[in-house]
């Protein structure tokens, strides 16, 4: 067993559920939050910073079962500098074996306008802030936003003014993706000379990719001192995204040979969170991203193939298996039975609960009906089809049936369970999808605006199953559906239905608040 000392140990901070969450597009469900945080606990993620109470009552539920169930990791809530926020962010992570409040305010010229502070005002209200949340709670994290783009005197004064008031680790914030890998180095490494107390706690790096250096920043801030990574699963995030979870762990394993730092991360489950998060954020992996896109172990070319097969590791720097990828295989067929399917489910990273696998059972058995051959990625498309879970749900597709041909218009006939009432309807449409949405609109009428219609096949061959994403916009929020079947016309039909779920439910849990507030 290797030894690991406080000096090589670097901190693995994940945000996927407050700085990833917050890209437009990738809102997560209460029930999906959860799952996604039970696997970065279990995987070894150090601190999970689980949302932003003040955000809403969605937001602090979630941070507050979340901090309930967490067995190992940290488990932490944002807040702005103001009293209200630090309270809220308390009273969300108040019930984690270990919480910790995390709270900032921008610190560059630009962010001291828009709080109208002056520097010698935003020292006293960081002062105020942080002892106000060390007097709750003992691990406080302070972070002064656009750090990169604060004049260095006035940046060191506010990071010794929080660790006066009790902040215990300081995280110092690339927001733009505005710095490069020196000058990222000797940011952290100036603010260690300079900052009394500096050796007291822990310097935290938190990079923005939007000029694709966001993984450099971060190993340069480590190499400057830095020991605590903040980062997202699939380097989800606004814009360009944050720092990658899995680039970060992966290149610290790859070459521990010039960074000599450890992380707690279980490397075997990158590939499952991954998908999870793909799955639930309706953000897809591109191909060649770095770890964990399709083709990253993937060689193509004969010159590489041939070296592969002498020895793996003339193009291969990291197994596939060290990042939980089993090699794709032609799984099973109509056959195969159900212990069969949960140690193929198990190889793959997922481990089912009995109604879990029964259900997953059920569909398995329908696919390879339909389908000659049902591969690794069938089965992950099939167990991330959060739409066909859903008998609880609102909304359900009964039925679809569709006319195409060339004379168009296009024709989808559609029975739709909507509560306790089933409803038929016809309707035309410009192609297939288009009736079969246009259907939808009519059986359930509905103000949210389509933004984001996107389809891909899981494999090849003309029976693949088709997985798409659609994203709905109503009152600046964001619904995100998603499904798969050998049917793309069906396919779409659940992704639209499972997307008008996640949008009901929010209304009615926002109608559930309102009705409580009038009644206290
Ligand atoms: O990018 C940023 O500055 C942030 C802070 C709130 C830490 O996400
Ligand atoms: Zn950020």
């Amino acid at each position: 067993m290797t030894m690991t000392s406080e000096q090589d140990r670097v901190l693995i901070f994940d945000t996927t559920l407050r700085d990833g969450e917050q890209s437009p597009g990738a809102t997560m469900s209460h029930k999906e939050k959860l799952e996604i945080a039970t696997l970065l606990d279990e995987m070894g993620v150090d601190i999970i910073e689980a949302g932003f109470p003040i955000a809403s009552e969605g937001d602090f539920e979630a941070v507050k079962a979340i901090a309930q169930v967490a067995k190992n990791a940290v488990i932490c809530g944002l807040s702005r500098a103001n009293l209200t926020d630090i309270d809220r962010s308390w009273e969300a992570v108040k019930h984690a074996r270990r919480p910790r409040i995390h709270t900032f305010i921008g610190t560059s010229p630009l962010h001291r306008d828009i709080t109208a502070l002056d520097q010698d005002g935003m020292v006293e209200r960081i002062h105020a802030t942080v002892t106000h949340a060390r007097n709750l709670c003992d691990n406080i994290q302070w972070s002064p936003m656009d750090a990169t783009r604060t004049e260095h005197d006035f940046l060191c004064r506010t990071v010794e003014t929080a660790i006066k008031a009790g902040a215990t680790t300081i995280n110092i914030p690339d927001t733009v993706g505005y710095t490069a890998p020196r000058e990222s180095a000797d940011l952290i490494r100036m603010l260690r000379e300079r900052v009394q107390g500096a050796e007291e706690i822990i310097f935290s790096t938190h990079c923005h990719n939007d000029l694709g250096m966001a993984t450099a920043n971060s190993l340069a801030a480590v190499e400057a001192g830095a020991r605590q990574v903040e980062c997202t699963i699939n380097g989800l995030g606004e814009r360009a995204g944050n720092t990658a979870l899995e680039e970060v762990v992966m290149a610290l394993r790859v070459r521990n040979d010039i960074m000599p730092y450890q992380t707690g991360i279980d490397t075997t489950k990158i590939m499952q969170i991954s998908r999870l998060v793909a799955a639930v954020s309706g953000f897809p992996v591109q191909y060649n991203k770095a770890v964990v896109g399709k083709n990253a172990f993937a060689h193509e070319s004969g010159i590489h193939q041939d070296g592969m097969l002498k020895n793996k590791e003339t193009f291969e720097i990291m197994r596939p298996e060290d990042v939980g990828l089993a090699s794709t295989s032609l799984v099973m067929g109509k056959h195969s039975g159900r212990a069969a399917l949960r140690s193929k489910l198990s190889e793959l990273g997922f481990e089912l609960g009995d109604n879990q696998l029964k259900d997953v059972f059920v569909r398995f058995k329908a696919l390879a009906d339909r389908k000659k051959e049902v591969y690794d990625d069938d089965l992950i498309a099939l167990i991330q089809d959060t739409a066909s879970t859903g008998e609880d749900d609102h909304i359900q597709l009964r039925r679809l049936r569709v006319v195409c041909g060339t004379d168009g218009p296009q024709e989808a006939e559609m029975s739709l369970q909507i509560g306790e009432t089933e409803k038929t309807i016809d309707a035309t449409g410009d192609g297939p999808v288009d009736a079969t949405f246009n259907a939808i609109k009519m059986l359930y009428p509905h103000g949210a605006k389509l933004e984001l219609y996107q389809v891909h096949a899981v494999t090849e061959g003309t029976d693949a199953q088709a997985t798409v994403s659609v994203r709905l916009e109503q009152d600046g929020r964001v619904y995100t559906g998603q499904s798969s079947d050998t049917d793309t016309v069906v396919a779409s039909a659940k992704a639209y239905v499972n997307a008008l779920n996640k949008l009901y439910l929010h209304r009615n849990r926002a109608d559930n608040s309102a009705l409580m507030q009038s009644a206290s």
